[in-house]
């Protein structure tokens, strides 16, 4: 989604704003544009290319202060009229990341007092509604908070006045935004990616704060404009941790940073003897004795997370399960149990339609939320009670693989917690489980070891046009999440059933054009899979079989082996999809696509 880099500097700062542009671009768009104040005029240039072009567009150009952005078009196509920053009178520029709900109203009244609108989007009223109070003599932070106060939905600003080179603003309500302090100079960013390069200190701002950012310093004022103070926090996170090193694309590294990232995820619970409800929170054991059963929301790959852990969920802890898709949710007429845990899970803790979800649960009397999230500031961390940090480090590929298996690892904690809670996990089984999850990382390297295999496999499917992906029980959201990951980055249209329901419809696709991949794990639906799988042949289908030691799989005409190294009992999922993510990543490398920024797809989804 849209990425906002500001900054002011006794430097020029259009190095800086382009470099944080560049390591936004992960995030998604299909525009970017910077501006910069000098001389007391605006200079703008918008690309509707890559910010490599904006880079060469700009070599022009310096400034003290500016404010840049890359535009992932909601209101309006990707064009340079629609790319950000927008203008009024080339004395206000804004950019702006979310959704103003009212524009229209907004716009028709502001054109009728005169303003020129140049642009389709929403957000070009901001500029023209803060020029509109700047113009009767107010600041340049008083004139952005009354116009703030005028728009309904969601925001994340940066704005800059050509008469005042001394002064950035910035706000933000539902939408991420953060300030980076240096020494005499200071920043704004989406995320604290793009300010690496310049700083680790970073103020991340609250719903509904607005600052207004100089060269000395910063001023914050809360939702009420009373004036505030908010923490500095020195990021962890390392220029090195954004690099791609020796890896063709983040996807890639991100895919073979999984046995460390399930390390560091797992590290508090593996190097104890026990688990404890307290590694979800201080309040989490009184919480959970309360509850009685589970309500998961989540989106697209966290979501399929969900539906692996309802197995777990209801069959280790025997407390009943739902997991639901977070925009449907948030809409639906539901019946709320204030005896369930509502846990939202989510790698960037800024997904509009979880944030909504959880909003709504809290509103229809939820009192116990829990949220599983990569991002430790993120607005999902702070609005749940109870919250386990997932330490994937940053994921930079928009497909998400490392923040998906370790969300994997968090759910396996959770429900085991809860069984021990609940009586139904013996001391034996414990111990047990706790080995499992000791032995994972390792077992995940093996996986990685198929990666020539996988490479060799997929130049199979360069020529296809669909995929059918089949798993049962806890391995069907696995096909679903393999299929996911197939179509988000190879653009090749595939679906997921469980294989029980091949013969309900989804055969009548089988032809030998149709590949058909299958996860067979050595458990007790096996011997079913097979006999699903019988009927692909039967049809035609070649098969792709991804099968755990012991399954006797083997290869014959049209039946294509991939020997998984073994079984991991309860946590065969994580290993099954680390090889589908492969899969797809090197069907992908075949086709050609961008496989870090697939087309129409953004990282971090905060708008609905
Ligand atoms: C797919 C993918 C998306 C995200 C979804 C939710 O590879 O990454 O489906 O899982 O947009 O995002 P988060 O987890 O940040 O809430």
């Amino acid at each position: 989604m849209c990425g906002i880099i500001g900054a002011i500097a006794q430097r020029n700062v259009v190095p800086i704003l382009l470099q944080g542009l560049q390591r936004l671009e992960y995030r998604g768009y299909d525009s970017a544009g910077l501006v910069v104040v000098e001389n007391n005029e605006l200079q703008r240039i918008r690309s509707t290319g890559r910010v490599a072009e904006l880079t060469t567009r700009s070599a022009a150009t310096s400034g003290h202060i500016g404010i840049a952005h890359t535009r992932w078009a909601t209101h309006g196509v990707p064009s340079e009229r629609n790319a950000h920053p927008h203008l009024s009178s080339n004395l206000i520029a804004v950019v702006h990341n979310g959704i103003i709900e009212n524009y229209e109203e907004l716009r028709t009244r502001l054109t009728a007092q005169g303003s020129v609108f140049t642009s389709d989007t929403d957000s070009e009223v901001i500029a023209h509604l803060i020029n509109s109070y700047y113009a009767r003599g107010n600041s340049l932070l008083v004139a952005t908070q009354a116009a703030l106060a005028e728009l309904v939905g969601a925001y994340a600003i940066g704005v800059v006045a050509a008469d005042n080179p001394s002064q950035l603003i910035c706000a933000r309500k539902g939408s991420p935004l953060l300030l980076g302090v240096g020494i005499d100079e200071h920043f704004i960013a989406s995320d604290v990616s793009a300010l690496l390069p310049v700083t680790k200190n970073v103020v991340y701002l609250e719903e509904g704060d607005v600052a207004e950012v100089s060269l000395h310093g910063y001023r914050i004022f809360d939702a009420k404009g009373q004036a505030v103070e908010r923490p500095v926090h020195v990021s962890k996170l390392s220029n090195a941790s954004m690099e791609l090193g020796e890896y063709r694309h983040y996807m890639q590294k991100e895919i073979h940073e999984q046995p460390q990232a399930l390390a560091d995820t797992l590290e508090g619970v593996c190097n104890s003897q026990s688990l404890i409800p307290g590694i979800f929170g201080a309040e989490a054991a009184a919480a959970f004795e309360q509850v009685e059963s589970i309500l998961i929301l989540a989106c697209g790959t966290s979501h399929h997370a969900g539906l692996v852990a309802r197995y777990w969920l209801e069959e280790i802890a025997g407390i009943p399960c739902t997991v639901e898709i977070a925009s449907e949710y948030r809409y639906r007429v539901s019946v709320p149990n204030p005896k369930s845990l509502v846990v939202t899970i989510s790698q960037s803790g800024e997904t509009a339609d979880t944030l909504a979800a959880l909003n709504h649960a809290k509103a229809l009397g939820h009192p116990h939320t829990l949220s599983i999230c990569n991002v430790p500031e993120s607005a999902l961390v702070r609005l749940s009670k109870l919250h386990f940090l997932t330490r994937a480090g940053p994921e930079i590929g928009v497909a998400s693989t490392k923040a998906f298996t370790t969300q994997l690892a968090a759910l396996f904690l959770l429900t085991l917690v809860l069984a021990k809670q609940r009586g139904r996990l013996s001391a034996e089984k414990e111990q047990r489980h706790l080995h499992a999850l000791r032995h994972l990382p390792s077992a995940v390297q093996l996986v990685l070891k198929l990666e020539p295999d996988i490479a060799q496999m997929a130049e199979r499917f360069t020529d296809k046009r669909h995929a059918l992906f089949l798993g049962r029980g806890l391995h069907y959201p696995i096909a679903l999440e393999g299929a996911l990951k197939l179509k988000e980055i190879s653009y090749i249209h595939a679906e997921a059933y469980p294989a029980g329901e091949l013969k309900h419809g989804p055969l009548a696709l089988v032809d030998k054009d149709m590949p058909v991949i299958a996860v067979a794990t050595n458990d007790a639906l096996l011997e079913k899979l097979k006999s699903n799988l019988q009927e692909v042949r039967a049809r035609g289908g070649e098969l792709y079989v991804f099968a755990d030691a012991g399954t006797r799989f083997h290869s014959s005409e049209g039946v294509h082996l991939m020997q998984m190294p073994e079984h991991a009992g309860y946590l065969s999922p994580i290993l099954h999809t680390i090889a589908l993510q492969l899969l797809a990543y090197y069907v992908a490398l075949q086709k050609g696509t961008d496989v870090d920024k697939p087309r129409n797809l953004a990282k971090s989804v905060t708008v609905e």
